[in-house]
């Protein structure tokens, strides 16, 4: 027989009870931890959202709620009405740990199923079970403090936001296509038959359209969908901080965006330092071979290109530049460890990778037979190498248009060698903007120019005539007035100051190939509201999900989304997606193809 709820109210949370409550009487709620049954006493661990207090059932002293303690299971969710009371032994493992309950009344409010994993921070079950059950799983110290921190930072940005004048305005769900780079996921119209909705890549037309609309400051925490692969930082559904002012400058988005996160910051006690330093998309290519630099260490690459003649590169097939770091630490490496990093380095495309061993007694390198000692020498002062350090060189095998290959690869090698040799330190918090970014870029499936961000972002006003050269390589070099903002080597958001003139909305449209009549149909209602007074405006997006993963320290955003997919975009608890009935598809006027037609 299960008791009832009845009139109990709970007086503290478990998690909350320490020295200071002593001889209290409180009435706790929660799940059953543990249990330890010793005859006369039990023992049970109580835990509810704020950690876990112990409950001691003494048979001699309350022998009814003894003798129902030894009912107890696992997870059964209980009432207890008792006092507290000082322990004999304090246990400093937990934060409750100098006090416990002596039970006077117990209501079992409900049975539990043995669980299919311990409820303890260090389960062995497989992610998939865990996200299976992902309501057990929350119930778990780390997922649970992931929880209560994404609130406590979500409430922090809306009140950082709301003090700056920021209204949060929501914007529609069922929409049409906003182009961000992913597939959509549609929704079938009932009523519209053949007709469709799109759900969200971004806000981005609406809020532009509420500046247009003279709200002046928006935000919003807002779910965005995508149909695209995914990864540990990506989601089917993610949420992202979006905002958009009028009449900014670069700095006064920037300004607002380090407001923020130094709250968000705030919560975990971390102290940012700002503003934030700045860095072009070329510098970041140049030193860190890609546009997310990790600042939190250095071996910064050195392009060593110039030491190799023509014929050197001839003897070593180097086609473009040749990029090297110096890697502290491992001038000891052994040929089989020099021989693995090879391999890495031609799995992220290197053409090869020449390693100079430079020890307190000289320089040894196979790249002396090629360059001869002296030029080595030099090489490796450039490359600013140490005695104890190994400096390595890499060129790409094949070059990419509109990139320096070589850079791309060793910003890899670069990032695997910090990781592989521990040289990242854990408690730093680097942030930077990049800036400076291209309007286009190379899309080697389309073999064509599309928007390195999407095709709202600004355009530096000089080059805004270079919008109908025929030249690829002309259009390739417009500057945007795109920006992003990393946080230890991930991209945590990106922006723009927008384009606020029709006209040339329309020409970027064509830029990207499109015909008037398809930007019309696309984005008409769009560039109709551009014509009616459009503010100068701008503004940025944060993937909340990642600013939360790296605050609490999670390598996987689905750690701290409370139902999150798989990689494959699945919700293994509800199971979707899923089939749906017959009816239901006839009502939508759908019939699928089979699957050998697709
Ligand atoms: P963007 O597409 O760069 O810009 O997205 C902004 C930020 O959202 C996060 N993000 C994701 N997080 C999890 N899963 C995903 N699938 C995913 N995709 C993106 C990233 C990214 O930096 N409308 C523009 C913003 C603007 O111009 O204001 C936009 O959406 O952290």
């Amino acid at each position: 027989m299960l008791d009832s709820l009845g009139n109990l109210r709970r007086t503290h949370y478990c998690g909350d009870l320490r020295a200071a409550h002593a001889d209290a009487d409180v009435v706790l709620m929660g799940w059953v931890h543990r249990r330890r049954d010793l005859g006369n006493l039990i023992f049970i661990d109580l835990r509810d959202r704020a950690g876990i207090a112990q409950v001691v059932f003494n048979k001699e002293q309350h022998a009814a709620a003894h003798a129902k303690a030894e009912e107890l299971r696992a997870e059964y969710v209980v009432a207890v009405e008792g006092r507290v009371v000082h322990r004999q032994k304090a246990n400093p493992e937990i934060a409750t740990g100098e006090v416990e309950v002596v039970a006077m009344r117990l209501h079992i409010l409900n049975t539990a199923k043995t669980p299919p994993f311990v409820i303890e921070d260090e389960v062995l079950a497989s992610e998939e079970t865990r996200l299976r059950y992902r309501y057990l799983d929350l119930r778990r110290p780390k997922p649970r403090a992931n929880i209560a921190l994404r609130h406590r930072v979500i409430f922090e940005m809306r009140k950082a936001l709301d003090a700056l004048g920021f209204y949060e305005i929501e914007t529609p769900m069922l929409t049409r296509s906003t182009p961000e780079g992913a597939r959509d996921y549609l929704v079938p119209s009932r009523i519209h038959h053949g007709q469709f909705y799109a759900l969200p890549q971004s806000p981005q037309i609406f809020k532009q359209i509420l500046m247009i609309a003279g709200m002046d400051r928006y935000f919003q925490i807002v779910r965005c969908f995508r149909d695209e692969d995914f990864r540990a930082d990506r989601q089917a559904e993610f949420t992202q901080l979006d905002l958009e002012m009028s009449f900014p400058r670069q700095d006064d988005i920037f300004g607002v965006i380090e407001q923020v996160m130094a709250r968000a910051c705030a919560v975990i006690g971390v102290e940012v330092k700002l503003p934030f330093p700045r860095m072009t998309h070329a510098q970041a290519l140049a030193r860190y071979g890609g546009d997310k630099p990790d600042l939190r260490f250095g071996m910064e690459l050195q392009d060593v290109s110039g030491f190799f003649t023509q014929a050197a590169r001839e003897t070593l097939h180097i086609e473009g530049s040749v990029q090297a770091l110096a890697v502290p630490g491992v001038a000891t490496f052994s040929r089989k460890q020099l021989d693995e990093l090879a391999e890495r380095a031609k799995s992220f495309g290197a053409r090869g990778l020449y390693a100079v061993k430079v020890a307190a007694e000289g320089i040894s390198s196979p790249l002396e037979k090629t360059l001869g000692a002296e030029t080595l020498k030099k090489l490796v002062a450039s490359a600013g190498a140490k005695p104890g350090e190994l400096v390595v060189a890499v060129a790409a095998k094949e070059q990419v248009k509109g990139s320096d290959a070589a850079a791309l690869v060793a910003g890899q090698l670069r990032l695997h060698l910090a990781e592989q040799l521990k040289l990242i330190p854990k408690d730093r918090w680097e942030f930077v903007w990049l800036t400076g970014f291209p309007l286009f870029e190379w899309s080697e499936t389309e073999n064509r120019l599309v928007s390195a961000q999407h095709p709202f972002t600004g355009i530096v006003e000089e080059d805004v005539e270079k919008l109908e050269d025929p030249s690829d390589d002309v259009r390739a070099t417009i500057r945007s007035k795109g920006y992003d903002l990393v946080l230890n080597g991930v991209e945590l958001g990106s922006g723009s100051i927008r384009i606020h003139r029709q006209d040339v909305q329309a020409r970027v449209f064509r830029a990207l190939g499109l015909t008037d009549e398809q930007a019309r149909q696309r984005f008409g209602f769009f560039l109709d509201a551009l014509a009616y007074g459009t503010p100068p405006h701008g503004g940025i997006a944060l993937g909340l999900d990642r600013v939360v993963a790296l605050l609490a320290g999670e390598k996987s955003i689905r750690e701290v989304i409370a139902f999150s997919k798989t990689t494959a975009a699945q919700d293994l608890m509800a199971d979707t997606p899923s089939p749906v009935d017959a009816d239901q598809l006839d009502e939508l006027g759908i019939a699928l193809k089979p699957p050998e037609r697709r």
